[in-house]
């Protein structure tokens, strides 16, 4: 070996064992072999990885810790929140089936069901599932999916897991669960019996706004489906985005029990507020607390742009769940592809500001959108 070149490429092997303490990152598209016999292992079981697409130690880690805190036997991580949705639904439903979906359900989800998927020949109805009879009365002989989120965005409907896990048992529907908002440190929907819990890992999993994944978990039958769509549709993610999300949720629990404490202090705050309409801030969610996103409806005579413009330290981030305290926009953003019928139908109006609180003070975020508020 003594080109330049060769030279570059080619350096010591690896030694197999390396203890580090944290998971390395395998950034790597592929893995190696020493023969071909040890290659045939991965097709009998025996080595678990020849092909990121197909698996990585670090997606691995992301599906494996998620279906830990869910208390689900079996996940995969996937591109994106939308990613592991689309995975979880394609496991279960084809062409000519019949999905049976919340409508208040995030604005993306909605348009991925009511479009995308209405384009595979899977079509969606999308009803108010506080009306049990509604709901019942949806169901099509071609129904295969009942479709949820523990609780909603922007509203923060808390669901009854229980009841809609026992009407999906009772008509042989696939019960898949969005737990994004809630996350598994306050809500557990496989142990209600949702068959399988999706997340935007974006969000609280991750923690920290500098990730996009998704996760989906459940039981192993609906999960080794989902993989095959993730691994054969190319849903996964890359292996440095697992490992920052798996960096994320190991204060999953810490970040969440801050964030509520704070938005449950803020939420009391606010609906003592005059230029305040609305607040939307859930109860009994877990004795954990109820989550860190709080609703408002400015007042009719307030101006919504110059609150989000004196916001301060507060950021206008049509996301959530970072450790920073931020403000959306739903209208604007969120559920932009609602037209003005299927906004109102959920509630969502220029005055509508959803607050993600974060882990700074209460006192201090108070005071920034008490300055805003002022200002509005
Ligand atoms: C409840 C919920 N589910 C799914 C998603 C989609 O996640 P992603 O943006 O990671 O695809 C979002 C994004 O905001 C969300 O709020």
């Amino acid at each position: 070996m003594d080109s330049f070149n060769t030279k570059a490429v080619h350096g010591e092997k690896l030694p197999k064992f390396i203890q580090s303490k944290v998971t390395p990152i395998y950034q790597t598209s592929v893995f190696s072999f020493d023969s071909l016999e040890e290659m045939e292992g991965y097709y009998n079981g025996e080595s678990p990885y020849l092909y990121t697409r197909t698996g990585n130690p670090n997606s691995d880690e992301l599906a494996n810790v998620t279906s830990r805190l869910e208390g689900a036997p079996a996940g995969v991580a996937a591109s994106s929140g939308l990613g592991a949705i689309m995975a979880a639904v394609l496991a279960v439903a084809k062409n000519g089936d019949h999905i049976l979906a919340a409508r208040d359900v995030y604005g993306g989800t909605f348009y991925m069901l009511k479009e995308e998927l209405a384009r595979m020949g899977i079509e969606t109805s999308f009803v108010d599932f506080e009306d049990q009879e509604a709901v019942e009365a949806a169901i099509r002989p071609e129904t295969v999916i009942l479709y949820t989120e523990s609780i909603t965005n922007p509203f923060l409907r808390v669901e009854n897991l229980e009841k809609m896990a026992d009407l999906a048992k009772q008509k042989k529907l696939v019960f898949i669960v969005d737990n994004t908002f809630a996350t598994p440190f306050l809500v557990k929907p496989y142990e209600f019996g949702a068959d399988m819990v999706v997340h935007s890992a974006t969000k609280y999993i991750g923690g920290h706004s500098d990730v996009s994944a998704g996760v989906v978990v459940g039981k192993k039958e609906y999960i080794a489906a989902a993989r095959s769509r993730v691994v054969n549709i190319g849903l996964n993610l890359s292996p440095f985005e697992s490992w920052l999300a798996c960096r994320g949720a190991k204060t999953l629990g810490l970040r969440m029990e801050r964030q509520s404490a704070n938005a449950q202090k803020v939420s009391e705050w606010l609906r003592m507020q005059p230029k305040v309409k609305d607040v939307f801030y859930p109860k009994g969610v877990s004795e954990k607390g109820n989550g860190a996103i709080v609703t408002i409806h400015l007042a009719d005579h307030t101006d919504e742009a110059a609150f989000f413009r004196s916001l301060g330290w507060i950021q206008i981030v049509p996301s959530l769940a970072g450790v920073e305290t931020t403000v959306s926009w739903p209208f604007g953003t969120s559920h932009r592809s609602l037209n003005a019928e299927e906004k109102a139908a959920v509630g969502v109006s220029e005055k509508t500001v959803r607050i993600s609180i974060g882990i700074e003070e209460a006192d201090d975020i108070i005071g920034e959108l008490e300055k805003a508020l002022a200002k509005a």
